[in-house]
């Protein structure tokens, strides 16, 4: 009878995070991932305080050579939900052979002991996302009791036909003010409050989402108003090195928001349009976004009618806890 490989896990060290690196490069070459992640990108979002290599991340040695690895994100919050979302890849030679499964038994235990560890009495959501297309995932989630529970959209649009920049009645849109930051913040957790899937950003995590990996605030705006007020904002971001497999130069629509009573006068169709012409300034190609394709403030129909179309479609999956 043929021997069954070992599958052993360890945590994942500042050391091996190139080894996690190559596996999920090489995974996501070989689903059609359209996107290359960097080693910058990856340490940033490993070694933080949402991911505790020691006890959030492990990766999976098949008869001790890598196959794949996982961590869990942790996003405590003090109101509405707590989550805890988990990512992980495994090399295609070593698919069918249950990594991945012993990989999300752990992860999935492990989200669940945190999120049960806060001493609060929010509903605990464990959630894993996956493009549609993807189909092993989504069957890997389904076998571990998860369930699909949203759909999240990416669109794209040429840098072509550009908007008009409007003129706005008591506000005006301007380059995105750094030493603001902190009003930014405040007017991103208001914009987001009833965002399905969102809690407010704290301070480390909004540094992180505007300083770190990709952003770009020289192509990020604000809307002001008549009396200095912020009141709605728009984040950008850029990843370089998805050019090469893209055959595009996209830019990022990361963050948008309008605060509720401003909402319908034109401000982020404003923020956008500057966006746009900031983008085609700066040589790029495309703009991409993405959205819940049940964004209940109507922002996909707001996007179609900038000229963004649909390209992907990611399926969140969700258990309970
Ligand atoms: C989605 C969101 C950013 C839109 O902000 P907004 O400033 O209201 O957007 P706009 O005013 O540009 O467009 C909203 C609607 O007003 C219309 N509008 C545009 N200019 C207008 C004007 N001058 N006067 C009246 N209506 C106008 C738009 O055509 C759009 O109509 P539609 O709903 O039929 O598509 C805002 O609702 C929000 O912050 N939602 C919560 C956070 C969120 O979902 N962000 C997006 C995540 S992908």
């Amino acid at each position: 009878m043929p021997r069954v490989p070992e599958i052993s896990l360890v945590p994942l060290t500042r050391d091996t995070i190139p080894t996690a690196l190559d596996l999920h490069r090489r995974s996501e070459t070989f689903d059609g991932v359209p996107r290359v992640l960097e080693l910058e990108e990856l340490e940033e979002e490993l070694d933080d305080e949402h991911v505790v290599l020691a006890t959030d991340t492990r990766l999976a040695l098949l008869d001790g050579e890598p196959a794949g690895y996982v961590y869990t994100y942790y996003l405590p919050s003090e109101v509405r939900e707590e989550r805890n979302y988990i990512f992980g890849e495994v090399v295609p030679e070593h698919r069918g052979k249950g990594v991945g499964a012993t990989l999300m038994e752990w992860a999935i235990a492990r989200a669940t002991a945190q999120l049960h560890s806060s001493g609060r009495s929010l509903p605990r959501y464990v959630r894993a996302d996956s493009y549609d297309y993807i189909e092993s995932a989504h069957r890997l989630f389904a076998r571990l009791g998860m369930e699909p529970v949203r759909y999240t959209d990416e669109l794209l649009r040429p840098l072509t036909d550009l908007p008009a920049l409007p003129t706005l009645d008591g506000v005006h849109i301007v380059p995105w003010p750094a030493h603001r930051s902190e009003e930014i913040r405040a007017v991103k957790n208001d914009s987001f409050a009833d965002h399905w899937g969102s809690t407010p950003t704290n301070e480390h995590h909004w540094a992180q989402m505007t300083t770190g990996f990709g952003a770009r605030l020289d192509l990020s705006f604000v809307a002001i108003d008549d009396h200095d007020h912020i009141v709605g904002h728009c984040l950008n971001k850029r990843y370089e090195a998805d050019d090469a497999v893209l055959g595009r130069k996209d830019a990022w629509i990361d963050n948008l928001g309008t605060l509720r009573e401003w909402r319908g006068r034109g401000i982020a169709s404003a923020l956008i349009a500057h966006s746009l012409h900031a983008f085609a300034a700066d040589n790029l190609t495309h703009a991409s976004i993405g959205v819940d394709s049940e964004n209940p403030t109507g922002a996909a129909r707001l996007y179609q009618a900038l000229g963004f179309e649909r390209q992907t479609r990611s399926i969140t999956h969700q258990l309970v806890v």
